[in-house]
């Protein structure tokens, strides 16, 4: 009895010093993207969990409400982060630091309050006090420039990884996907405010100018392509629908709802007519893209799939998912193929260390890349499925992976907020580097830019 007086002591000296109450946006939000969103987004709800925002955090997974107000030790996060609940969170990795534990629990004793600016005012350079999780990585067709998804801009740097060009402000919080056009001039991102909007951006490329924006749902888009005639621009979205927009305009031209669940990636055949969207409902969808119809199922469905690439010269995709495995499809059947049937099947490849989140396939068409939650990307010799390397060095989940155009090049970012460069051929690393600037750099030496 003693003892506990003495330590309930010991611990509500620091409560009582503290100066100010918790804030959600200030102090939770950050600690939570710090070690829970890796698993705890809208992409990958672990346990149907979305800890992106408050209102993720308050509707709470399966198990109900994530926190009580005004209740810390009835709350669930803070029973599965002081391992009264188990698995113990963060799943896998070490228990926050007491300090850290204590904020979030004064915030939900104090109420719980959602404090997050509703507005955003202005465009202002984002200051970043550590790496953001790189989210997409592209580069550019002519093999100069690879752009990396930051906070609200996207950083074009040199492909070599020897440094940042140019930084390109929009007004989404999140880019999750990058595309070129053939030619280079334009490039297309999706994103979006979770929970607020969606957005697809228009850059021209070569002025590093907006030149128009899309919005679509209430939510970040997905997964966005380009047809490879430039005309189109197909995303998937957190309602089910994948939605296709015609690129001179920005305009919306239909939406199509044959997914039970969020579309996570999707790709456009060689002819731009038709494309593949993929999803947490397990399907590969093949869609008319002139028409906006759906023309039949590709997969045989087995996890949830968050990624899809094409071969470069020939309408055959890569697929992956949850069950880690990816697999190569021709997307089209046979006349006298059934649905259902394996024939379309090509080839599958490794079961990977974890979920598949990022797929490439290289411009030769001879290899794929893969990634996801294990942290290493493998690439594979797609004609006779053996690995020819296994990429290291990333210390958590990936979540972006792409091969330079005359695929020498491998580019990898992912939760711990590095770009990798790697040699394509065999997986040394040539480059790690952080793509924005840190503000303790800022203050050093002026400006990264
Ligand atoms: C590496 C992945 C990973 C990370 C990081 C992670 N979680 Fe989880 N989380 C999971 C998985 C997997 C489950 C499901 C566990 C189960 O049901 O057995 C889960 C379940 C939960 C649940 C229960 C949700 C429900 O209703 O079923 C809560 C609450 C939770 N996590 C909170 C957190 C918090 C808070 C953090 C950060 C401190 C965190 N998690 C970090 C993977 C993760």
């Amino acid at each position: 009895m003693r003892l506990s007086s003495f330590m309930s002591f010991l611990i509500a000296v620091p409560l009582l010093l503290r100066a100010t109450e918790s804030s959600y946006f200030r102090d939770v939000q950050p600690i939570l993207n710090k070690n829970c969103t890796s698993c705890h987004q809208p992409a990958s709800k672990s346990s149907g969990l979305d800890l992106t925002t408050y209102g993720g955090f308050k509707a709470g997974g399966k198990r109900g409400p994530a926190f009580v107000a005004g209740s810390p030790d009835e709350s669930l996060a803070i029973k599965f982060m002081t391992g009264v609940l188990k698995p113990s969170m963060p799943f896998g990795a070490p228990v926050l630091a007491a300090k850290e534990i204590d904020t979030i629990r004064d915030w939900i004793k104090s109420g719980g309050k959602d404090d997050t600016p509703r507005e955003v005012t202005s465009i202002e350079p984002t200051v970043y006090h550590q790496p953001p999780v790189i989210t997409a990585v592209r580069f550019s067709p002519d093999g100069k420039l690879l752009a990396v998804s930051g906070n609200r801009e996207i950083l074009l740097h040199n492909a070599d990884g020897s440094g940042l060009t140019k930084r390109l402000q929009g007004k989404a919080d999140r880019i999750l996907s990058i595309a070129f056009s053939a030619d280079g001039n334009l490039m297309v991102a999706g994103g979006g405010t979770p929970a607020r909007f969606g957005e697809i951006q228009f850059w021209d490329l070569r002025e590093g100018k907006l030149l128009r924006t899309a919005e679509a749902t209430s939510d970040t888009v997905f997964g966005a392509s380009l047809s490879p005639d430039g005309t189109k621009v197909a995303v998937g979205c957190s309602d089910n629908t994948v939605r296709v927009f015609e690129t001179s305009t920005g305009k919306e031209l239909y939406k199509i709802s044959s997914h039970e669940n969020w579309v996570l990636a999707t790709v456009f055949g060689i002819d731009s007519k038709r494309f593949v969207s993929v999803g947490r409902d397990r399907a590969a969808k093949l869609i008319d893209a002139n028409a906006g119809q759906f023309l039949e199922n590709v997969n045989q469905m087995r996890g949830e799939l968050a990624a899809v690439a094409r071969h470069p010269k020939k309408d055959e995709i890569v697929i992956g998912g949850e069950d880690r495995v990816p697999y190569l499809y021709m997307m089209d059947r046979a006349r006298n193929m059934k649905v259902g049937e394996e024939a379309t099947l090509v080839r599958k490849l490794d079961p990977q260390d974890g979920a598949i989140f990022a797929l490439d396939w290289s411009p030769d068409g001879k290899h794929v890349a893969v990634a996801g939650a294990a942290p290493g990307v493998n690439i594979y010799d797609v004609d006779t499925g053996a690995r020819i390397a296994s990429c290291k060095g990333h210390t958590a989940g990936i979540y972006a992976v792409a091969f330079s155009p005359d695929g020498t090049r491998l580019a990898s970012g992912g939760f711990d907020g590095q770009v990798r460069l790697y040699r394509a051929a065999d997986c040394t690393l040539e480059k790690a580097f952080v793509p924005v600037p840190l503000a303790a750099q800022i203050a050093g030496n002026g400006g990264a830019q």
